[in-house]
């Protein structure tokens, strides 16, 4: 009989159990199933908690300031961010297909909390935001991989920590719903999800500079109109995408050849399945001029009308 008040004792318990006097480290995304992950392993076992927020320069527009600053305003846990932006563009100069970007991503990621690890001093294991259905949807033995999610795929062999995953018999709602059990501030509990691979599988082909510009600032308008139409509860998740593709457009007398970006907005409970988003068309109109206005390199702007399946939410 499965309630949340049993679930997150239970999961307390074991937690402690398993821990014992050991020390963890949480990679903090300042997304919900980080944040509930840490907020659970903190309660379990406090200052043997530590949290590390990396930024890897693939992050929304000033979300690596928010997580900070909401970090420092509700938690006192100990709380390290990492400036890894230069290690993760690097590595992914020159390439383009989606699974190697994930993988890559992912690596760097255990890289980097292994080199941080050292510098600390041992942490035996390491709590991650991995849900029931990231497992589903990177593959079992039995299930055909669709996209090797973040927290699941591409682990190194030689990865000296254990995992903790507190949070991996869970749906998104019912993680949610923990949050907002342990206390969680509203602005994180009911934050939209984004991917552990952040902006790098948003920009559609090779990851520049330029490119995660036009991405970063284009989602923050659509995130911004998006609030001021009162639509932030009823559309579940949502974004730009840039297809790695330049069209012709004309602006004053002048040709352009510029940049299309693309908008996902869905509705759905889980992720699992997804239906478009039917925003309102003067929204989307405000959106579009906003975007083609504001965003050096962009003269078309187009809106995604597929649901999942046959789509994925994310474009890669
Ligand atoms: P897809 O694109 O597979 O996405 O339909 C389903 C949900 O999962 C999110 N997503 C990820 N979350 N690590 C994560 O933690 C990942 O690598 C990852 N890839 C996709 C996506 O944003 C959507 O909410």
């Amino acid at each position: 009989n499965w309630s949340m008040e049993t679930f997150i004792d239970d999961t307390i318990t074991e937690l402690r159990d398993k821990i014992g006097d050991k020390r963890v480290l949480c990679a903090l995304s300042g997304g919900v199933d980080s944040s509930v992950v840490a907020a659970l392993i903190h309660r379990a076992i406090g200052d043997q908690l530590t949290c590390m927020f990396v930024d890897h320069g693939l992050l929304r527009k000033d979300e690596a300031d928010s997580v900070v600053r909401t970090f420092s305003d509700h938690f006192q846990m100990n709380f390290i961010k990492v400036d890894a932006k230069e290690r993760f563009l690097s590595k992914l100069v020159g390439v383009t297909d989606p699974e190697q970007k994930r993988k890559i991503i992912g690596n760097e990621f255990i890289r980097v909390f292994e080199h941080e690890v050292q510098e600390l001093g041992k942490h035996h294991f390491l709590g991650q935001g991995t849900l029931y259905t990231d497992i589903i949807e990177s593959g079992t033995d039995t299930a055909q991989t669709i996209k090797s999610h973040h927290n699941v795929g591409g682990l190194p062999e030689d990865m000296e920590m254990d995992l903790v995953e507190p949070l991996n018999t869970l749906f998104k709602d019912e993680v949610r719903r923990v949050g907002e059990e342990l206390g969680l501030p509203k602005e994180i509990v009911w934050r939209q999800p984004f991917p552990g691979p952040g902006l790098g599988i948003r920009v559609i082909g090779e990851v520049t500079e330029e490119k995660l510009m036009i991405v970063r600032e284009s989602d923050a308008i659509l995130r911004e109109e998006i609030a001021l139409a009162g639509l932030e509860g009823e559309v579940w998740q949502y974004f730009t995408a840039l297809p790695d593709f330049k069209s012709v457009g004309v602006m004053g007398d002048i040709r352009t050849y510029a940049y299309t970006v693309g908008i996902r907005a869905v509705t759905s409970i889980d992720g699992m399945t997804a239906d478009w988003a039917r925003i309102p068309y003067d929204v989307l109109e405000k959106i579009s001029t906003r975007i083609v206005n504001e965003v050096d390199g962009v003269n078309r702007v187009v809106y995604d009308i597929t649901s999942k399946p046959p789509s994925t939410i994310e474009w890669e």
